[in-house]
């Protein structure tokens, strides 16, 4: 029995990750390497929705990969690359977007948030078929899962439809992947602002970046919001912030919430922060060291991320030739 195939990606914006993009999907991404045939990319066609600096591009885009790398993503388990590498998620793109209607797109939230924080002039048509795109990545591989946070969940929906539509109109040719809920994924909350998940697009100062030199990360958690209480425990209405950085250690160390709350009984949030700035810095330090090492020698990294296209086009192809045949190309 083959083993099923998964699909993600991940937008290389800011250069670097972030806690909550490990805690949320990248440590998931590295655990299904075991039981699925992963496909892994990073995301740099879906970067440019927004307005970026090539050479920023360029090198985000690198320092995304190495950083996967580093987490464990292994080019021996699973099929890692760049998603401009692969022509064919494009040509799959633009049937798909004569598939979907126009009020359909029309009817994604994403895409009524972003247009809104752009202004109406600075939204672009692919920022509209951004979720096109999205269910093109999926469907080129005949994904059979998708690991999908609640925010991705209209999308892999509409990808769905697609699938189903194309299926029916030419003929079945696509597998309708399911969503993929990650046991153990959690929801990381931004330090300063604990109202809102830890986002690479937010203010710094409530983002704890991967990269973060051990000072820094320090600071942050340091100054991460608590409340007026002193009592170390977890209440996610009450002491969001607290909670988080519970969640934070929990997720680190394998220690349960219950445990941790016995462990600082009697104790202040001064000693928490200290603490967890010390479980994020010996989980971060190897990937921070890895990282670098990838990046030092480019030409290897190029030699992995080629080998990752390779292996990608010679699935996406065969879907291409299919699609093109069933069409009328
Ligand atoms: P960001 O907000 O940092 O730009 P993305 O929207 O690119 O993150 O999401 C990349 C992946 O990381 C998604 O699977 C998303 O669900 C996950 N993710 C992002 N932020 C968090 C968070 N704070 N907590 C848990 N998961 C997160
Ligand atoms: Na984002």
């Amino acid at each position: 029995v083959p083993l099923p195939r998964v699909l993600s990606g991940i937008q290389p914006s800011a250069g670097s990750f972030q806690l909550g993009n490990y805690l949320g999907a990248l440590r998931q991404w590295v655990a299904l390497q075991d039981t699925t045939e992963a496909f892994y990319c990073v995301v740099d066609l879906h970067a440019i929705t927004l307005p970026q600096d090539p050479a920023e591009l360029r090198r985000s885009t690198l320092v995304s990969a190495a950083q996967l790398l580093a987490l464990g993503v292994d080019p021996a388990r699973s099929t890692l690359f760049v998603q401009s590498h692969v022509p064919e998620h494009l040509q799959l793109s633009w049937v798909m977007e004569c598939l979907t209607g126009f009020g359909e797109a029309g009817r994604m939230t994403q895409f009524k948030d972003k247009s809104q924080r752009e202004g109406t002039a600075g939204a672009t048509v692919g920022l509209f078929t951004y979720p096109v795109l999205q269910a093109a990545d999926i469907l080129v591989y005949q994904a059979d899962q998708v690991p999908v946070g609640e925010d991705q969940r209209q999308h892999l929906e509409l990808t769905r439809d697609l699938a189903t539509r194309f299926n029916s109109r030419f003929g079945t040719t696509f597998t309708v992947p399911a969503a993929y809920i990650p046991p153990g994924a959690a929801k990381i909350l931004d330090l300063q602002s604990p109202e809102r998940k830890m986002s690479k697009s937010l203010p710094p100062a409530g983002t704890v970046y991967l990269l973060d030199e051990p000072a820094v990360t320090a600071k942050k958690i340091r100054s991460a919001v608590t409340d007026t209480g002193r009592e170390i425990m977890a209440d996610a209405v009450a002491k969001p912030g607290v909670t988080n950085l519970l969640t934070i250690h929990s997720a680190l160390s394998g220690r349960s919430v219950r445990e941790l709350e016995e462990h600082f009984a009697g104790r202040g949030y001064g000693d928490l922060k200290k603490e967890l700035a010390e479980v994020v810095t010996e989980f971060v330090t190897p990937v921070r060291q890895r990282t670098t090492e990838l990046l030092d020698d480019r030409a290897e990294l190029e030699r992995i991320l080629a080998d990752g296209a390779q292996r990608a086009r010679e699935v996406a192809r065969q879907t291409v030739a299919e699609v093109y045949d069933r069409v009328g190309f």
